[in-house]
């Protein structure tokens, strides 16, 4: 995958890693599209990156996600690159736990069912198209849950099986399948202020950006870069043997 003159739709992007990898996918001659809830946060991006174009979308919503799409394969019918980034993160004790339940279910909404969806009603455009690619921002959680966020690990361990899955399924197709994995990143996640603990989001974005211009296709940093490499080798390949296994019996796959 070369990473210029593509047309990217990154979400969430008007914000920290989101806003870190829209600059630097402008910065290489690629088109980019960002979408976020709050329009002054896009305003605010745009201020700063005036070649960005902007869309207020809220993907927790099904139609808002459908809209969007549509949105893209109207406007810019050789769009390429999906970049689901669009993620909020929640500390729930498990013992007080007393919200209504849309309180809980609104983060497996944005975290997990927004990229899933969003993939799939994205790929029959995504593989017509000559080279694409789908890039799914997980999380060094996903590998070790923060007991503190049991949903937003949760949701970010589903979302790295889905993106293997992905990637299994579409060998060989026109549409490549990249996992970002950061460790914790100095944003507003969570809320400002909560994640200052983490590395400059400056930092993290250029050392993606290096690996994936390098052809890596699970791109981890830091501490989550280590937890990747703890990953058994023997574990890795019991997806694909599965995989390479149901497809010589399944021909319709
Ligand atoms: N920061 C970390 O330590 C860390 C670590 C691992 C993984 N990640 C992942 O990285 C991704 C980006 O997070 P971040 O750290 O950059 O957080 P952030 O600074 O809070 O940015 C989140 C972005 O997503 C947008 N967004 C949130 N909910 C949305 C929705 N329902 N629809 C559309 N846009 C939405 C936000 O804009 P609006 O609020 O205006 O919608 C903002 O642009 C997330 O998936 C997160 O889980 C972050």
């Amino acid at each position: 995958m070369e990473w210029n003159g593509n047309t990217i739709l990154v979400t969430g992007g008007s914000n920290g890693i989101g806003l870190a990898l829209a600059a630097r996918f402008l910065a290489r001659g690629n088109r980019v599209v960002i979408c976020g809830r709050r329009q002054e946060k896009l305003d605010e991006a745009k201020a700063v990156y005036p070649d960005l174009i902007t869309v207020r979308c809220d993907v927790m919503r099904p139609e808002e996600r459908l809209r969007l799409l549509a949105y893209m394969n109207e406007t810019y019918p050789d769009w390429n690159v999906l970049v689901n980034n669009a993620g909020i993160q929640q500390h729930i004790n498990v013992r007080r736990a007393s919200e209504p339940w849309e309180h809980y279910e609104r983060e497996i909404a944005i975290n997990f069912d927004a990229p899933v969806h969003l993939t799939l009603a994205a790929l029959p455009h995504l593989l017509e198209r000559p080279r694409a690619a789908v890039v799914n921002v997980t999380s060094g959680l996903a590998l070790a849950p923060a007991a503190w966020a049991p949903v937003y690990s949760a949701t970010k361990a589903a979302l790295r099986s889905f993106t293997q899955s992905l990637r299994l399924q579409l060998q060989g197709a026109s549409v490549e399948v990249v996992e970002i994995v950061p460790p914790a990143v100095n944003t507003d996640l969570g809320g400002p202020g909560l994640h200052t603990f983490g590395v400059p989001v400056d930092d993290f974005a250029d050392a993606v950006f290096e690996k994936l211009e390098a052809g890596a296709k699970e791109i981890g940093y830091g501490d989550a870069e280590r937890r990747l490499s703890l990953v058994p080798q023997e574990l890795r390949n019991a997806a694909e043997q599965m995989w390479a296994g149901f497809r010589s019996r399944n021909s319709n796959f």
